[in-house]
Parts: C-alpha cells; structure tokens; sequence
C-alpha cells in the first residue's frame, strides 16, 4: 500500500545522492513507499544495489546510477540517463556527503583541527557545495518545464553552530545552507521550493569512528534522549519534498532539541 499519500509522491521522479547508506538510503526507501520512480546517485555501484533491492519492494521504478557530484560530467551524464529513463525529475535530495577518517585517539575538534592540506580542504566544498550547485544546474531546467520542483539539501548543525568537526567540514555545511537560501530566492517563481535539513549526530557509516561514550554524551544532552537514527531524517526530507509546500529558503535543524542545551 502506498504510503506518504498526502505528500503527493506517486509518479513523481526523485534523485537522492548519497544513495547508497544511512540518511540517503533511507530516503530512497521512505520515498519508494510513497509511490515515488527513485533514482539512487552514489560512487559505490555494490552499495547502491543492495539499496535498488530494498525500494524494489515498494516501488517498480527504482534506477542506480553511479554518479560522483563533485564531478560536472559525471552529473550531467547520470541526470541525462534519468531524462532519458522517465522524462522529467520532480524532487532532487542533495545528500551526498564526506567525513574525515580519523585515526585512534584523533578527534576532529581537536588534533585534526589545523593538520588539512588543501586538497584534503577542498575537497569538502567540491562535495558539500560545487555538488548541490552542479546538481541543481543539471536538474533545475527539467523542473523548470514542469513547473514544479522541490529540492532537499542534507547540511549539518556544524555549519551553524561550527563544532564537532573540522574547520573544512562545518565551513562548507554553513556555504551549502546559505546557497539553499540563494537557490530559493532565484527559483521560487518556477515552483521550485528548495530547504535544507541540519542534523545533529545521526548513527549512519559516517559515525564509524564514533566512540560508544561519544553516542552516550550526545544522547545524555539531547532532550529526546537519544541520538537520531537515519529514518528521522528522512521524514524530514520527506515534509520538505511534498507536494503542497509554501515553504522555501529554510534550514530546519533535527537534533532532537541537543541545541537547546
Ligand atoms: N551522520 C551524521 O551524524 C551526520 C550529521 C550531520 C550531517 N550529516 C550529513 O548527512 C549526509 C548523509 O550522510 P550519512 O550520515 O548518511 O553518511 P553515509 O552513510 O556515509 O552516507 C553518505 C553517502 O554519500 C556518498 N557520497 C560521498 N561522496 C560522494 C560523491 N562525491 N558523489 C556521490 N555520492 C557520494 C557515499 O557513498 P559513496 O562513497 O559510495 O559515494 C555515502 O553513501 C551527509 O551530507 C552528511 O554530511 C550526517
């Protein structure tokens, strides 16, 4: 049975990048109930396939295209493959997102803080900015014939409030909030609604390196009192990619109130 009914996702085309773990996995799935043609973006073909399998089970219109966002002929090849596959796209999630490793007893706020090459910087923003940009640019003309779009970016409360990781990590989470902000102003009069999420520590692969008593801390300060799992971002995404939405330009933090502490 399909789900999500009043958000108006049946034959609608989504893109989620990051496709292949954690929020974007979850997206793909939540999104795939609800009726949705879901096309999964992702580097690692083998994790996007397995995440193909899951939305198979609800929705029978589920691509998995290997795409790199930080790469322009990488997205302007995937998103033309999804025009030739359904003819339009409806709704993009730019989820896509890196995280340093860190090596034992290594913390981003402190040891790794001032060790980032530049390419190590760079390679943030190509990421969490020059790909929402690329992406956007790639995909907006097709919304634009519809007029209709809605699109989802995955930021960070990092790029808020600037602690828990690297100087590269939050800086570019803050530039991918603001350019939200741009891209809904230039686009609202095609219908082109375009909001940003801010989670705060969620338990997906990213987290790999997180310690037992770093989940316990964050759950300790957090008044729902525990840390977020992928599916509550998700429904996030989902209320901002729906149907009937006079919001746009909006970065709504989903840390379970850790903020408020
Ligand atoms: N987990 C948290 O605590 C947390 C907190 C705040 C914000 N976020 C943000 O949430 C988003 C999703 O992260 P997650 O927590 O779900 O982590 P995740 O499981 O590591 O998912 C990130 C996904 O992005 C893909 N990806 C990375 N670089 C890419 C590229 N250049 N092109 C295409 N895909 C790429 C990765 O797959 P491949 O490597 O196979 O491409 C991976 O599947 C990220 O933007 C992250 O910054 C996470």
């Amino acid at each position: 049975m399909v789900q999500y009914k009043e958000y108006g996702f049946e034959g609608k085309v989504a893109i989620i990048t990051g496709a292949g773990s954690g929020i974007g996995e979850a997206t793909a799935i939540e999104l795939a109930k609800g009726g949705a043609k879901v096309v999964l973006f992702g580097r690692t073909v083998g994790k996007l396939e397995k995440v193909k399998a899951e939305c198979l089970k609800y929705s029978n219109d589920v691509l998995a295209l290997a795409c790199d966002v930080s790469d322009i002929t990488s997205v302007e090849t995937s998103v033309a493959e999804v025009i030739k596959a359904y003819g339009r796209i409806d709704i993009l999630v730019n989820n896509a997102g890196i995280e340093s490793r860190l090596e034992p007893g290594e913390t981003f706020f402190g040891t790794l803080f001032d060790k980032l090459d530049e390419e190590t910087y760079m390679k943030f923003f190509k990421v969490h900015d020059y790909g929402h940009y690329i992406m956007n640019l790639a995909v907006i003309p097709h919304m634009q014939k519809n007029h209709f779009g809605r699109i989802v970016n995955t930021t960070s409360v990092t790029g808020i409030h600037g602690n828990y990781s690297t100087p590269a990590y939050t800086a570019s989470k803050a530039g991918a909030i603001c350019q939200t902000k741009a891209f809904a102003m230039k686009y609202g009069r095609d219908n082109i609604t375009v909001n940003a999420i801010a989670p705060g520590m969620v338990d997906t692969p990213m987290k790999i390196d997180a310690t037992p008593r770093e989940f316990e801390i964050v759950a300790n300060k957090t008044p729902l009192g525990r840390v977020a799992e992928s599916i509550d971002m998700a429904r996030v995404i989902l209320f901002f990619a729906q149907e009937n939405l006079f919001v746009t330009g909006q970065c709504l933090t989903c840390d379970g109130g850790s903020d408020l502490a």
